[in-house]
């Protein structure tokens, strides 16, 4: 089975995350404004699901919002409570996580669910979302899409380079398994020059997968949305290289 990379690499992987993609989980907040505040009493509890270093918990907190976020890295989790220490951080694997019926929503943000990879799995943490949501909960996530998998991550490398670290990502997708692979290489100047070197994989899934999941774990009121960096929300299509989901437990 693949697996998202291993607890000793965490470390200098959560550090990279946390300086230049954590900020990135800004982007989906007018879209949570969009599709799930209005619709939430004004201090709801939230589940931010895969929360990596907790930047968007801080803003749902600073609006208001009481958020517990789960991510199966130590690491992160230890950003997260840094970056927001209002906020009730716990070390969680989403496949496996069960509260009663505790939030009035739950999000995940920055293609988090992509890091699950076979459609049971996917079904089996939308499970345990809907067993965690108060009646009417709003879940509302993101995803890659194979079209973003194919303009952006068909094959291909970039980098980062900084006076104290740099971070190589070399990626390739393969059409047959729904994978996208990144083998990462991080350099940081801590004594000398640390070199930490991880390997994880993304899978993709189609509206039709996650509207099953979804209906089998028994959400309902799905609409799917497709997303473009400058036009923002948009009508899903072959060429949306991200979605939007947004469904509810009635
Ligand atoms: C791309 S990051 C997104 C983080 C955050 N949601 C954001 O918007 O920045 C994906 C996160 O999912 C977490 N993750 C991957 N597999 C997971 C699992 N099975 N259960 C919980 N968290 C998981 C990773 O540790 C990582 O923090």
């Amino acid at each position: 089975m693949k697996t998202i990379y291993s607890h000793s690499d965490d470390d200098n992987f959560a550090w990279i995350y946390n300086k230049h993609w954590g900020p990135y989980a800004n982007q989906a907040l007018p879209i949570l404004e969009q599709l799930m505040l209005p619709f939430l009493p004004s201090e709801a509890h939230i589940l931010d699901l895969c929360c990596g270093t907790g930047q968007l918990a801080t803003k749902l907190i600073a609006k208001g919002y009481s958020v517990t976020g789960i991510d199966v890295s130590n690491e992160m989790i230890r950003f997260a409570r840094e970056n927001a220490p209002n906020g009730d951080f716990i070390v969680q694997d989403a496949r496996h996580f069960h509260f009663p019926r505790t939030f009035d929503a739950a999000v995940s943000t920055y293609d988090g669910l992509n890091f699950i990879m076979s459609p049971p799995e996917l079904t089996t943490v939308f499970e345990n979302v809907f067993e965690s949501l108060q009646n009417g909960g709003i879940f509302l996530f993101d995803l890659n899409t194979e079209a973003g998998y194919l303009y952006h991550w068909e094959d291909g490398t970039f980098s980062i380079v900084e006076e104290d670290h740099a971070c190589i990502v070399r990626y390739e997708y393969n059409a047959d398994e729904k994978l996208v692979r990144f083998d990462v290489t991080i350099f940081r100047l801590l004594e000398g020059w640390l070199r930490t070197d991880l390997t994880f994989y993304q899978r993709c899934y189609s509206s039709f997968d996650i509207r099953y999941a979804l209906n089998l774990a028994g959400f309902t009121d799905i609409s799917i949305y497709g997303y473009h960096d400058e036009l923002g929300l948009t009508e899903l299509s072959l060429e949306s290289e991200r979605m939007y989901i947004v469904c509810r437990k009635s």
